[in-house]
């Protein structure tokens, strides 16, 4: 653990400063800027752009590369959550230890910097140093993930699915798509970043989707079992708007298994590659023990 511990600090380090230098240098109104600079400086886990460079790590190639397209994903992850708080959505006021971007600078400033987060974040896919091949397949990938079909069809599924009792299939297809489809973009995108061929890639979609459900259920059980200082949000949102999560639908016990399920599979997924490390493998554990 202690080398990917070492991995993780470096590197996050790395992407932190990325996207601050990015936004710094914006030309645009001060007040946007100080908006989507408060929500990348709350903090986070960083979790999306780590799995990014660690894919890379592992098939022995050079992370630099991978560091704005790394940034450029931290920033749609970030503007998911300043718009998933919003009033008119999970109307929540405390996000990464830290009122909430709405509650700061207002909605109407909370909106636009999450539109400029995620704005912002294919410039820099764009204008990464990478060859123009793939540069358009990530461009392409992350616009099928984060877009209708993926991340904000999610979040519309989510919406809709509240007060309704669902099946587990609904349910799981919810989750895959709000929460899975970018984790799924991160550990794809390093692949794409280290050419992996195409048998290649669909292990790691294999192994990517395994996580980011258990990555959301995990999320659910903290909604419910977790301490708001630790998970740097209120303990008690899912229940109050009356979301459909694994542990309403199967109990605490059932989301346990599903998880542990979900870890199995995303290592078993991993075998066959030829990785020159196991920072993937104990990413996935270390996304089951999670406390925040
Ligand atoms: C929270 O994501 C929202 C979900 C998709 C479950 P994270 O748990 O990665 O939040 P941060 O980035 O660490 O704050
Ligand atoms: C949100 O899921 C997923 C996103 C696309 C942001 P949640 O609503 O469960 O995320 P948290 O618990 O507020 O972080
Ligand atoms: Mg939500
Ligand atoms: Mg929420
Ligand atoms: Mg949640």
């Amino acid at each position: 653990m202690t080398l990917l511990k070492t991995f993780i600090d470096t590197y996050k380090e790395q992407i932190e400063n990325t996207m601050y230098e990015e936004i710094e240098n914006l030309n645009a109104p001060i007040s946007l800027i100080k908006a989507m600079e408060y929500s990348l400086r709350a903090g986070g886990k960083r979790i999306r752009p780590i799995l990014v460079l660690a894919t890379m790590e592992a098939f022995g190639r050079n992370c630099q590369n991978g560091l704005k397209v790394a940034a450029g994903l931290e920033m749609i992850h970030t503007y998911s959550l300043i718009h998933d708080d919003l009033p008119s959505m999970d109307d929540d006021d405390l996000r990464r230890g830290k009122p909430t971007n709405h509650k700061v600078f207002g909605e109407a400033q909370a909106i636009l910097a999450g539109d400029a987060l995620l704005t912002h974040s294919f410039y820099l896919i764009a204008t990464s140093e990478l060859t123009a091949e793939q540069r358009v397949n990530l461009i392409t990938e992350l616009s099928l993930s984060a877009g209708a079909e993926g991340m904000v069809g999610g979040q519309v599924a989510d919406i809709e699915g509240e007060d309704m009792v669902l099946t587990p299939q609904e349910l799981e297809s919810i989750h895959q798509r709000k929460t899975g489809r970018l984790l799924e973009f991160s550990v794809l995108a390093g692949g794409i970043m280290s050419g992996a061929d195409d048998i290649q890639q669909a292990k790691l979609k294999e192994y990517a989707k395994h996580i980011g459900l258990a990555f959301q259920i995990r999320d659910d059980i903290l909604d419910v079992e977790g301490e708001e200082e630790e998970i740097g949000k209120p303990v008690g949102s899912d229940e109050s708007r009356n979301k459909s999560t694994y542990p309403a639908l199967l109990g605490m016990e059932g989301a346990k298994q599903k998880l542990s399920s979900h870890l199995t599979f995303a290592k078993d997924a991993l075998q066959d590659l030829p990785l020159q490390n196991d920072y993937l493998t104990l990413i996935a554990d270390m996304i089951v023990q999670r406390r925040s």
